[in-house]
């Protein structure tokens, strides 16, 4: 078993900063950047877009983990391509044909994900499981960091991982929302194999980055 991948989501860094925060976290022992999309639609919150990440790139080699908050998606997806995301990820609710989004990512050449909200159930990957990279679970509902950790997702997230394992298939299982050192063992019990953390990543400031990710990544 990998160990577990722990993602920082870059919406807690200091924005005025982010080139350098991409630094000092992925120094620290980030294994993929977690990217929060956001629109003002799809969510009521709006942060950033592929000119934004397009300047990070050159910041950090790891995987970018782009996860699109933003409605519709399909028209976007190339652009956040050629910004330099590696994995896209996408909600069922933020386009028509979810599989016909999927493919689309793939065949930029881009890993893709599906995005579960709280109130989203299990069956929604069902006609996709052949498709997707990754699977991400909400913990929280979409829009801000900072929000308290679900415990309902708990039961979501093996479920999942039971459908992973059966599929065959190598899909990531990662989960987003509320996650810390006080639910991360619980949350890597349920099935877990990647960790986003905003506020438990970046706490404390630069210094901190380090112990933080590893106190994740230990459970
Ligand atoms: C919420 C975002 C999350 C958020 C996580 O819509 O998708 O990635 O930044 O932040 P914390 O870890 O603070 O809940
Ligand atoms: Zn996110």
């Amino acid at each position: 078993m990998t160990p577990v991948r722990i993602a920082p989501s870059i919406l807690s860094a200091d924005f005025a900063k982010l080139g350098e925060e991409v630094r000092a976290i992925d120094a620290a022992g980030a294994d993929w950047i977690h990217i929060d999309v956001m629109d003002g639609h799809f969510v009521p919150n709006i942060t950033i877009g592929p000119a934004v990440i397009k300047a990070l790139r050159p910041h950090s080699a790891k995987p970018f983990d782009v996860h699109l908050m933003i409605a519709p998606v399909d028209p976007m997806l190339e652009a956040f391509a050629e910004a330099g995301a590696d994995c896209l990820s996408v909600h069922p609710e933020s386009g028509p044909h979810l599989h016909r989004t999927l493919q689309t990512i793939k065949a930029l050449g881009k890993r893709a994900g599906v995005v579960l909200n709280p109130a989203t159930p299990v069956d929604a990957v069902d006609h996709v499981m052949d498709l997707v990279d990754l699977i991400l679970v909400m913990s929280v509902n979409p829009g801000f960091g900072g929000q308290k950790f679900i415990e309902s997702q708990l039961a979501k997230i093996s479920a999942l991982r039971a459908r992973i394992d059966t599929s065959g298939r190598h899909i990531d299982l990662e989960v987003d929302g509320g996650v810390d050192r006080s639910n991360a063992a619980r949350v890597i019990a349920a099935g877990a194999d990647a960790l986003v953390a905003g506020t438990a990543a970046f706490k404390g400031g630069p210094t901190a980055y380090a112990d933080n990710i590893q106190a994740l990544r230990a459970g």
